[in-house]
């Protein structure tokens, strides 16, 4: 057991740092205020290869593993957990399904552009009356011939309208409840896709969530993913490594306010002394650093597994779990370094507090990763 990056991984880790100061930082919290996603980010992450971390050189990555892309999601999300997200979802929720269940052509089709950055990809789970009870959608998938035709809505949809390329699941047998859940790759040209009601949300701001609508929409059959009746595994194994990634953005998240913390609290000056000096609020930066060291070892942890093919679906729900509450909690203790100020826009804390909360929330609540976790004690 060793607990130092290779030289492959500092490496990525330098290249995303710099990238995240030097080009999604400075508009993070404009982009922020005007709930604005820029594609021009994507693009310019798709030329240092980001877009496709962990798929090989074939499919149009760069060969890489889940812990390269658990490192970058933290670094973008140390900054701007908005672009942390859209990196996440993109590469754990539609590439990832779309590489270990696609077919040979379905690869070449869909993931290789998106892996390319060419195209964004999304994940269609949630609906109004499914959030929890991921099973319970509604969303009919009916077999016509050589396609299908799908009718219903998928809410809370992570780059929603600005992607290209949708993970879609459906009920293709609603007797058969989750047994009878088909995955689709949707392409947002298809006939009948429509992007409806964009969320106006607490933090994550400048990362779209829409509501995608199904009306009468044709897929033909050669976009099934996987088998039919295959869906709901298919939907519950991409969360197994999609929570990693969330894990990571927490971990990010709470970086980035530490680090504001920390130098704000050498630099502000009361009662004749740095408020560093004080313990209660060095002690605070001592406990937020550690709960943050802690995640990120379960975070690296978890990506370290699935990148060795154990399994890793356990680890990543604690990653997710202890990071989420960490990031929370970080961020709260930051807003309070900084005093009255942390309240304000002026300083980036306040953002980082928002954006943390929708940690504990997607991606299977802290709830249901505690339930997925205790299942498997
Ligand atoms: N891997 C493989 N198979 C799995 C699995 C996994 N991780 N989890 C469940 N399954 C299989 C089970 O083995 C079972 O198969 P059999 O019928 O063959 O035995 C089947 O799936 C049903 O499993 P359960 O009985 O455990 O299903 P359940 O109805 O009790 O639900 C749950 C389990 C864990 C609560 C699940 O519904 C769940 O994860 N809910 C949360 C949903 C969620 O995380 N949504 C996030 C939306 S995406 C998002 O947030 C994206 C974003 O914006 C960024």
């Amino acid at each position: 057991m060793q607990f130092t990056l290779s030289e492959e991984h500092e490496m990525i880790r330098k290249m995303v740092r710099d990238f995240a100061i030097n080009e999604v930082a400075p508009t993070a919290s404009e982009r922020d205020e005007e709930e604005r996603f820029d594609r021009e980010i994507f693009d310019q992450m798709a030329e240092l290869g980001l877009t496709g971390i962990p798929w090989p050189e074939e499919y149009g990555g760069i060969g890489s593993d889940f812990l390269a892309y658990a490192i970058a999601v933290e670094e973008l999300s140390r900054v701007c957990a908005s672009t942390g997200v859209t990196l996440s979802a993109h590469t754990s929720l539609a590439g990832w399904p779309i590489f270990k269940f696609g077919t040979e052509e379905q690869k070449q089709k869909y993931l290789k552009p998106m892996a390319q950055g060419k195209k964004i990809g999304a994940y269609c789970l949630t609906e109004s009356g499914s959030g929890s009870d991921a099973g319970g959608m509604k969303t009919m998938a009916r077999k016509e011939g050589d396609h299908y035709v799908l009718n219903g809505s998928k809410i809370f949809i992570t780059n929603g309208g600005v992607a290209e390329i949708y993970v879609v699941f459906a009920t293709t047998d609603p007797e058969s409840k989750h047994k009878g859940t088909t995955a689709f790759i949707v392409e947002s040209n298809f006939s009948g896709f429509k992007v409806g009601k964009k969320e106006k949300k607490m933090g994550i701001r400048s990362s779209p969530t829409t509501e995608i609508i199904f009306e009468d929409c044709i897929v033909p059959q050669e976009n099934v993913l996987g088998e039919e009746g295959q869906g709901f595994k298919i939907a519950m194994m991409t969360l197994d490594g999609g929570r990693n990634g969330i894990a990571a953005q927490a971990v990010g998240i709470a970086q980035g306010a530490l680090d504001a913390a920390v130098s704000y609290a050498k630099e502000r000056v009361q009662f004749g002394k740095p408020i560093i000096a004080n313990q209660g609020i060095s002690f605070k930066l001592a406990d937020m650093a550690t709960n943050i060291e802690a995640a990120r070892l379960l975070t690296y942890q978890a990506a370290w597994l699935e990148s060795a093919g154990l399994p890793y679906g356990k680890a990543s729900a604690m990653a997710k779990l202890f990071a989420g509450d960490t990031a929370m909690k970080v961020t709260t203790e930051a807003v309070q370094v900084f005093g009255g100020y942390g309240y304000t826009k002026e300083y980036p804390v306040e953002r980082f507090m928002r954006d943390a909360k929708i940690t504990q929330i997607y991606e299977g609540t802290q709830e249901i990763q505690r339930l997925v976790i205790s299942r498997m004690l």
